[in-house]
């Protein structure tokens, strides 16, 4: 700009300033009022809430005069009739800030099954104040043990010794049922209800829910978590009839490879509590007790999480859970007191859900079997309608892909037998999906059915199966391999946030692997709305440390092995750091600092002058090891003493932001002690790695975690370069380094090496799968190839998210949106364009509302539009030479350190140019 419109733009916003406060002495304007508002880690209006000490978020509206919050109020009645002028459990009064996210409760003791009503007002950047918010609402859930009447109910299934897949005990599923009448009309319906186990809920015929599942998947040892379900219009007066199908779930099935903790599980029971209150006001409640009947000659026969489900239709049982149904030849039920051992607990995420339904796009036959075709790698169960004969067995199975000459392809399965079968008691079309299991897949394999009728995709349909969030964030380019990248990164997050975030979905393990989910978690947050999903996961991961600080490889802990691993154990504080920096809610580091520090400790614990001998998985899957093995060629006790430093470093930002100055001094002085042991032991006096290995995922771990002094940091980042051009610039990284990847180039300032790794087309590279044909991320860089055929390592999953952790550096750098401030209170806009790419764009849904950029390159000519949520600011850094940018309230030059045109841009939608 120069000088006179500089001066013109000073008049114009000395102007303003006098217009506006001209209008401020005048009456205020009343504005659009918030809305979207959530509770806790980002609720809608939730039944059977976990949360008795909630925080509260809302968004103000995208509308004419709205910028910035100067003030709100919120108020939170017993009532929705209270409000806004009685609230009688909270009034937080005027409070002057522009806190929008996050505000903590602060009103009367909040109990067991109370409902709870709020809503919000607030004043704008001009001191206007919006009419009340619409009313929401939440109503809590059975908070203590000792809210519970009812009592654990189940037969003993072990008594049949069924034995499984690996001679283990399995469990026929359980029919529970138990009527009951009712004199009075009923008001209003709960069902508290969970299983040791999992289970689905009718009745009076009716589904309670479509939840896939439930309860999901916990430290069963530690806390089952409760679901809630509004009945009301369920109940009737008079007779009922509640029934419940109980299968072994996570709870009763074989996990991991220990056999001695699985070979004989206990049998799932569930528990139940209905509460009833009737029209003229009396309370009735039905429990799970001695009462109830049950059978296990139901027609689901057996259902494990890795073998499958065997339903034989001739079992049915028509009308079993509704009145119209005998018990008479069913058995009483044991029972078992709830003690306070486990904690019960309303869940704290949203439960599975079917969310998308595939259709089938082809099929064809293989030796007599058909095999139906998605043509995508998914989670979940197949609904089949297939024409069958009575008395015959339908045979299901499962494949990621098919063997170079088209048979099904399960070695990579490895002991899960993945298997259905379904016996037709008539002739006809059968429609059946299992229930209580789930499969990784793109082809489905028939054989069983009516031969006389010609298979046809309509067979099947793919119901694709996650935690029940909203995926909230975009990414698109002009680029096809990198939109295919895009969608396998997120297909690989719709195949592994199954409750819990799972390795990989298909074969015998479908853990919650630590380091996969460190390294997944700023990409999965960037693509859906999961800061619940992790939160939960989290406490799972505080309930599962061990004494003496140590994170066990996988929560739940399934194997109660003892052992660590650095890079996976830290995600107890990568994760919470995080979530923080994407949500700016402090909660999450306040639920998670004790359990950081133990870490820590336990960390220290494995070192001898602070250098660590942690073991175990190291830079996991790295390509081409030298020594063969899976662990990679980085040394483990670098990379044990790189991730010590590191926790320190997050342990000390957290005690920070949660204002603990002593804490934080101490793993200040920590970290500083643990980097310099470690560039001692590791580094010479250039800068290189000594005495062990050198590897990209060395000076990776080096750089990112900032932990060489200034004068060896310029010579380890021309080292790293080396490595890299060595390779034929590709990358030589697993697990722990291929995130750091990015990180460290971008710092460097690298971004063309950046984009020369993500476009590499050969082996090891992202497109080199896509190349291959992916649909999803692979475990393996090279976990199939269409000349060489599949890795012939058998653990290949084809369904793995690890790598697809290169999502967060897409969207910030090439979709150009980063958050500045904790929760992007202040967003960076800033893409990186280069070639190949010519357009591009990403969205994201941010506590404060939608941010979005999308730019497109036309004869050198850089054009970007973006938009801004309010109460937020952005600094949009421009490509190129900027072209004739006007200042005005709304948009502000500002001094640039990077010599790029760089602008303080507030709420609002706009369009940029440059010229590149
Ligand atoms: C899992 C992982 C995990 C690894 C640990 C594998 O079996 O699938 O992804 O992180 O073991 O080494």
């Amino acid at each position: 700009m120069n000088i006179q419109s500089k001066q013109k733009v000073f008049l114009l916003t000395l102007l303003s300033i006098v217009f506006l406060s001209f209008i401020s002495c005048e009456e205020k304007k009343t504005i659009e009022k918030a809305n979207d508002l959530t509770v806790s880690e980002g609720f809608k209006n939730p039944l059977g809430f976990y949360d008795a000490t909630p925080t509260f978020s809302w968004k103000l509206p995208v509308a004419e005069g709205v910028k910035h919050q100067s003030a709100y109020q919120i108020v939170v009645a017993s009532s929705e009739d209270l409000l806004p002028d009685n609230a009688d459990l909270w009034d937080s009064g005027k409070q002057m800030t522009d806190q929008s996210v996050w505000v903590k409760y602060e009103g009367k003791p909040l109990e067991s099954r109370q409902k709870v009503c709020w809503q919000v007002k607030y004043w704008n950047q001009d001191e206007d104040a919006s009419a009340w918010s619409a009313v929401n609402h939440f109503e809590l859930g059975l908070l203590n043990n000792s809210d519970w009447k009812a009592k654990w109910i189940g037969l003993d299934t072990k008594k049949e010794k069924i034995l499984g897949s690996q001679d283990n005990i399995i469990h026929r599923p359980q029919y529970l049922r138990k009527g009951f009448e009712l004199s009075n009309d009923v008001e209003s319906a709960r069902l508290y209800i969970t299983a040791k186990g999992v289970f689905d809920v009718a009745i009076n015929g009716e589904d309670v829910s479509d939840d896939v599942m439930p309860p999901g998947y916990t430290p069963y040892k530690e806390r089952i978590e409760t679901i809630t379900y509004d009945i009301g219009d369920l109940i009737e007066s008079g007779q009922n009839t509640i029934g419940v199908e109980l299968a072994s779930g996570w709870h009763s099935s074989r996990l991991g490879w220990r056999k001695e903790l699985w070979v004989d599980t206990e049998a799932p029971k569930i528990l139940c509590q209905l509460e009833l209150t009737m029209k003229d006001g009396s309370k009735k409640v039905i429990v799970s007790d001695e009462s109830w009947k049950a059978t296990t000659n139901g027609p689901i026969r057996l259902s494990e999480i890795y073998d499958g489900e065997t339903y034989d239709a001739n079992l049915e049982m028509p009308n079993w859970t509704t009145n119209n149904f005998s018990d008479r030849n069913w058995e009483m039920v044991n029972t078992f007191p709830v003690t306070d051992a486990i904690r019960l607990e309303p869940k704290r995420h949203t439960t599975v859900k079917s969310k998308i339904e595939l259709k089938a796009k082809e099929v064809v036959e293989k030796d007599g079997a058909f095999i139906f075709d998605f043509q995508q790698n998914m989670v979940g169960v197949p609904l089949l309608k297939v024409p069958m004969k009575k008395g015959e067995t339908l045979k299901i199975r499962f494949a990621e892909k098919l063997s170079p000459d088209g048979s099904f392809y399960t070695k990579n399965y490895r002991t899960a037998l993945s298997t259905n079968y379904y016996t037709a008691s008539k002739d006809g079309v059968i429609e059946w999906m299992p229930k209580f299991t789930f499969h990784g897949f793109q082809y489905i394999e028939l054989s069983g059915f009516d031969t006389s009728k010609t298979p046809s995709t309509d067979w099947v349909t793919g119901l694709v199966q996650y935690s029940d969030f909203e995926e909230n964030g975009t990414f698109a380019s002009s680029h096809e391999k990198l939109n295919q990248l895009q969608s396998n990164i997120v297909w690989g997050l719709r195949g592994n946030f199954f409750d819990i975030p799972t390795d990989c979905p298909q074969r015998d393990e479908r853990m919650g692997w630590t380091a996969d989910a460190q390294v997944f978690g700023p990409t999965s947050i960037f693509n859906a709305d999961v800061y619940k999903f992790w939160a939960s996961w989290l406490q799972s991961v505080r309930e599962s440390q061990y004494e003496n600080g140590g994170i066990p490889w996988v929560v739940p802990d399934v194997l109660f092995n003892n052992k660590v691993s650095a890079g996976w154990g830290d995600a107890c504080a990568i994760i919470p750091w995080d979530i923080y920096n994407r949500t700016g809610d402090k909660r999450i580091l306040e639920e998670n600092f004790e359990t950081m520090k133990g870490w820590v400790a336990y960390h220290q614990a494995t070192t001898k002058d602070y250098i660590s001998s942690m073991g175990f998985f190291a830079d996991w899957l790295q390509p081409l090891p030298k020594n063969g093995d899976n662990r990679g060629d980085t040394s483990k006790s670098l990379i044990g003493t790189a991730f010590f430093a590191h926790s320190a470093k997050l342990t000390a930002q957290t005690a920070e932001v949660l204002g603990k100055k002593e804490e934080q001094a101490k793993y200040e002085a920590l970290f500083k002690t643990v980097a310099n042991a470690f560039e001692n032991k590791f580094f010479d006096e250039t800068g290189k790695v000594k005495g062990v290995e050198e590897t990209q995922t060395s000076y990776l771990l080096a750089l990112a975690y900032d932990l060489l002094s200034e004068g060896k940091q310029g010579n380890a980042k021309k080292y790293l370069l080396e490595k890299i051009a060595e390779a034929d610039n590709h990358l030589r990284t697993g697990f722990l380094g291929t995130p750091l990847l990015s990180r460290v180039l971008d710092e460097m300032g690298d971004t063309d090496l950046m984009y020369k790794l993500l476009f590499n087309e050969t082996y090891p590279s992202w497109f080199y799968s896509i190349n291959q044909g992916a649909t999803t991320i692979w475990e393996r860089w090279n976990s199939y190839s269409k000349a060489e055929g599949f890795n012939p390592q058998k653990m290949n999953s084809l369904n793995h998210y690890a790598y697809g952790a290169i999502g967060e550096w897409v969207y910030e750098r090439i979709g150009g949106i980063e958050p500045l401030e904790a929760g992007y209170k202040v967003i960076r806009i800033a893409p990186e364009p280069k070639s190949p790419l010519t357009s591009a764009s990403a969205e994201l849904n941010t506590p404060y509302g939608k941010v979005a950029s999308s730019w497109e390159i036309n004869e050198g000519t850089f054009t970007i539009n973006v938009t801004i949520p309010p109460n937020t600011t952005a600094k949009v850094i421009l490509p190129g030479t900027a072209e004739s940018i006007e200042e005005t309230n709304n948009i502000k030059a500002i001094s640039s350190e990077t010599g790029s045109e760089e602008l303080l841009v507030q709420p609002g939608t706009y369009t940029f140019k440059s010229k590149l």
